[in-house]
Parts: C-alpha cells; sequence; structure tokens
C-alpha cells in the first residue's frame, strides 16, 4: 500500500544510485537538508479513498480533539487546539472504520525497509498482541474526557556541566508505560487525545509494541494551528522520521494550513498543503509549525522510530559545543533542540498565542510554560552568551 510513496523514493534515486532508496535525490536531501518534499507519489484513487475515510471518520464524530495535558502545582492542566481532530491508527475501532488506512497500518515495513537503507530506522517485527475483536458498527463517539498524557520539555542547559534535554516534569502524570509519546506540552502537535477505558488500555498496548505511529487529522478550517515544534523533541521519544501527506483537493492560496519548516538557523520554507503532497522529514532536527487554516484540511502522519534516537550525544549539551565553530555541525544535530527555545523565543511566544489564543486560560499556561523553559535555560551566563550568538546567526 505503500508502494506508490516507496517507487518514488526509488525513482528518485535511481539516476544516482540503482540501489533501491539507497542513493541521492529525495533520500539524499533529507539527509543533507533535514526534510524533502515529493509531489504526486500516491494514486488519485488512493488519495481519494484516504481523504474520503478521514471526512467521513471526522463527520461521524469519531476524531478526538488534539489535546494535551500535564500537571502543576495545583492539579493537572489540558490545554486544547481548537478546530483541529485526530485519530490515532493503533486504536483497533478506529482502523477498522478505515479500511485504506487499515491496509497502510498493516505494511508499514515497506516503507520502512526501503528507508532504512539510508536511516536508521527501528525494524523490529510489530509484536503487537493480537487485535481486539471488531466492534466498529458499534462506534461510540469520540471523547476526550480522560485524557492523561503529560510531559513537559525541561531544558537545563549550563555550560559547565553535561546537559541533558530531557522531557519528563516533575508530577508527570502519564499512563504510558514506556513514556513512549512524552512531548511537549506547549509545543505539543499531535498529542493524543484518548477515549476511555478498555480502548485507552489496547491502544497503549498497542502503542508500545510499536515501531512507528500512524494519526490521521482533520483540521476543521475555524483557524486551528500548532505552535512551533519538533516531533521528536527529547527522551524518551524514539522518532526519526515524519512522513506527512496531505490530502486537500482544490486547496488555494489564501486557505492557509501551510507546513513551515523552520531549518535551525537557515531559511523557513513555507510548503502549501497540497492534495497527493508527502513531506519527509527528521523528527528530532527539524523545528516547525503549522499556519492557521481558513479551509478544512486533512491529512495522514506516519512518524517512524529510529534504532538509536536520542543517544547521550545528541542529547546531553556540553560546554565544547558552545562555541561559534561548532555552529555549521549544531544546525544538522539534534543537540539544537536545547536551545532552540531561547534562539526562536518571539517565535515560539507568538505560534503559541496563535495557537491557544481563543482560549485565555489555555494560553496564560502555555506562555508560562515557554517563559519558564527560557529562564531555566537563560540563566546560566555561557548559555545565554551563545544563544546571543546564535541569534545573530539566524537568517530570519
Ligand atoms: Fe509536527
Amino acid at each position: 500500500m505503500w508502494s506508490g510513496l516507496v517507487e518514488a523514493l526509488t525513482k528518485a534515486a535511481a539516476a544516482e544510485d540503482h540501489t533501491p532508496c539507497g542513493g541521492g535525490g529525495v533520500l539524499a536531501e533529507v539527509e543533507e537538508r533535514g526534510f524533502a518534499v515529493v509531489d504526486d507519489a500516491w494514486p488519485a484513487a488512493q488519495v481519494a479513498q484516504l481523504r474520503n475515510e478521514i471526512e467521513a471518520l471526522h463527520a461521524a464524530d469519531c476524531m478526538e480533539p488534539n489535546q494535551v495535558q500535564f500537571a502543576t502545582g495545583s492539579g493537572p492542566i489540558r490545554l486544547t487546539k481548537p478546530g483541529i481532530f485526530e485519530a490515532d491508527m493503533h486504536h483497533d475501532q478506529r482502523r477498522q472504520a478505515c479500511p485504506g488506512f487499515d491496509q497502510l497500518f498493516h505494511t508499514v515495513a515497506e516503507l520502512q525497509s526501503c528507508l532504512a537503507t539510508r536511516f536508521d530506522v527501528a525494524l523490529e517485527p510489530d509484536a503487537r498482541p493480537p487485535a481486539a475483536p471488531c466492534t466498529a458498527a458499534t462506534e461510540v463517539p469520540a471523547t476526550s474526557t480522560n485524557a492523561t498524557h503529560s510531559s513537559t520539555t525541561q531544558e537545563r542547559g549550563t555550560a559547565n556541566k553535561v546537559t541533558k534535554h530531557t522531557e519528563s516534569a516533575e508530577g508527570e502524570q502519564s499512563k504510558d508505560p514506556d513514556n513512549k509519546n512524552a512531548r511537549d506540552p506547549t509545543a505539543a502537535t499531535d498529542d493524543d487525545a484518548r477515549s476511555s477505558g478498555e480502548q485507552q488500555e489496547q491502544l497503549q498496548k498497542n502503542q508500545q509494541f510499536s515501531t512507528f505511529t500512524l494519526k490521521l487529522q482533520y483540521n476543521d478550517g475555524t483557524g486551528g494551528c500548532f505552535p512551533y515544534h519538533y516531533d521528536n523533541p527529547a527522551p524518551p521519544n524514539k522518532r526519526l522520521l515524519t512522513v506527512l501527506v496531505y490530502l486537500n483537493a482544490n486547496w488555494q492560496q489564501g486557505d492557509g494550513g501551510e507546513l513551515m519548516l523552520a531549518p535551525f538557523l537557515g531559511k523557513p520554507q513555507v510548503i502549501p498543503p497540497l492534495e497527493n503532497r508527502t513531506v519527509i522529514f527528521r523528527s528530532d532536527r527539524i523545528l516547525h509549525r503549522v499556519l492557521k487554516a481558513s479551509k478544512p484540511r486533512a491529512c495522514f502522519t506516519l512518524w517512524l522510530d529510529g534504532a538509536n534516537t536520542n543517544t547521550d550525544d545528541v542529547v546531553f549539551l556540553r560546554e565544547k559545543h558552545l562555541t561559534p565553530a561548532f555552529v555549521p555541525e549544531l544546525v544538522r544535530s539534534p543537540l539544537q533542540r536545547t536551545l532552540s527555545r531561547a534562539v526562536y523565543e518571539e517565535e515560539y511566544e507568538r505560534s503559541l498565542r496563535e495557537c491557544f489564543g481563543a482560549n485565555p486560560r489555555d494560553t496564560k499556561y502555555a506562555v508560562a510554560l515557554h517563559r519558564a523553559h527560557l529562564k531555566q535555560t537563560l540563566a546560566n551566563d555561557k548559555l545565554r552568551q551563545f544563544v546571543q550568538h546564535l541569534k545573530t546567526a539566524r537568517q530570519w
């Protein structure tokens, strides 16, 4: 079912290297720049089917609001991104209502093995337990009342000590046994709004044993957007590659919902969410956001885990890194994540206000957490000086 994309990647590589998916073209671009765009890789009929499945799921109220919860001293706080709805395909019942996506879900290995010729993609066999019996016909409209996932990113930069970009906060309230999907609530992009009870338990079991995540997304066009973030902000997240596929027939300039990639210190790229457009980027080193959408927008995302993501050498920022000579390496390294929020502090805050602006309480918490991260990072003199240097090196 991934054959259209695999073929497109193989073709692109073939001119320079006859190893399937092993040569130049798109994958070399991902390796070098951190991202690449592939148009028209999917058969038109498949695109139409996948779009219809997302629209039907949304129309049946079987998608869940994009939501994230985190702990505070006064109890858990849940932030909701208005206008954005998702369905995780590890959810057996959701998947059974979407045969096209069900097929994609069960054939992800086609793409994993292709990409593994060039990237350190995790290939372990899917050891998920058997799916629960199908009860799709009695699907209950999604609720998110039991959203439980919680995490925050702590940017603990100090120049004199080994520092770790980690993502676990005191008071964290995650029920995810591996904390596999932990991520930054203020930068959350694809966080889970979970259904409850047995379904949630099954979903978590399925996620735990998988090397990928496949999610459908519907933006209802009422201004929904995402703030700046990395898809893999820190351990224990394992994501290596993000594969994003847009399904928007008749998208026009002005409809919004563009993907904005912001390679560290480089020029931002605004990518219209055109139908049959695939964007592949490094989950751990491409800062990005989604601009406000004024028209409905559908897409799906596959995140592929890496076999060795977030090793110490890309998580711990050391004093030796805080020099201008290291900057060329930093722009290609996930180490940038520790400093990104400080280098782009205004852009982060502006995007948070855009994203949560309809809800003053959510905006307040998101901005407060962002500023707390900043304060922590900039408290160190050497880090603060280095951030100033990086700001002068920015191309925008
Ligand atoms: Fe993202």
